[in-house]
């Protein structure tokens, strides 16, 4: 693989000058289930250069005025799947793997809104892209390359649901409950947990689960490594004149 960078960005191109495209790993789980936790060991576990982390709350859709009073009373659905702008989600994760560009939306989750400046990224080596609904959308799931299930107890991630919101997203106990029992809880039957069937591993208990990790990181290793392998194998092919095979 050879990497080049043009204008700061760095793109993947074969011996024929073909672009190659970025592993991309689907993280899907319920709200506070530990997928950024699971994504970030990933990241320090695979230790490669140009590993892009692309999260779902990036994708909410602006709210309209009525819409803001029903969030102001936790009464807004940010658990559907009409919450979220998939298309300018599928076009963003089209344009990391094509190694290009993008600015991506930065959430604010106090605000119920996006902020003004955006966060740019960059094709890499490997994305990991991480959400609620990873796996809702047919043609987001066949972006993915892996497909990674964070299955943490009901009970483990409400807690931390409680604990998370009360200190860092401006809400307080009842709302939470409330927007748990309404939205959250429901949304994750119906939506996140049948969507487990897509999953080509499903981690246990989260981020404090190293060994599934490394697991998952010995394939990502493995598949980039082979990706390597096949483009030497094509040149040696291009050098001797053998046809492909
Ligand atoms: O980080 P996590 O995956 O938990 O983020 C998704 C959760 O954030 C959803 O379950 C949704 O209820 C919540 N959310 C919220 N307020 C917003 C946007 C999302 O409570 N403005």
């Amino acid at each position: 693989l050879r990497t080049i960078y043009i204008a700061g960005r760095p793109a993947w191109y074969d011996s024929a000058g073909q672009q190659v495209e970025p592993f991309v790993i689907g993280i899907c789980g319920g709200s506070a289930s530990g997928k950024t936790t699971v994504a970030t060991k990933i990241i320090e576990f695979l230790n490669v250069p140009w590993v892009t982390l692309l999260s779902m709350d990036s994708f909410y859709k602006v709210l309209n005025e009525k819409q803001h009073h029903q969030a102001a009373l936790n009464e807004y659905n940010f658990d559907h799947p009409e919450a979220f702008d998939f298309d300018l989600l599928k076009l963003t994760l089209q344009r990391l793997k094509e190694g290009r560009k993008v600015d991506v939306p930065i959430y604010n989750f106090v605000t119920h809104s996006r902020e003004s400046r955006t966060k740019t990224m960059y094709g890499a080596n490997v994305i990991i892209f991480e959400g609620i609904l990873t796996f809702y959308n047919a043609e987001v799931l066949k972006m993915c390359d892996m497909k990674v299930f964070v299955d943490t107890d009901a009970d483990v991630r409400l807690a931390r649901r409680l604990h998370r919101d009360i200190s860092q997203r401006g809400r307080d106990l009842e709302g939470v409950l409330k927007q748990y029992s309404a939205m959250v809880k429901p949304a994750y039957c119906y939506y996140i947990a049948p969507s487990m069937v897509h999953a080509d591993i499903i981690v246990p208990r989260g981020g404090e689960n190293e060994v599934a990790i490394k697991l998952i990181v010995q394939h990502v290793h493995t598949q980039l490594q082979l990706r390597g392998f096949k483009l030497r194998e094509k040149l040696a092919h291009s050098y001797t004149g053998q046809p492909l095979p």
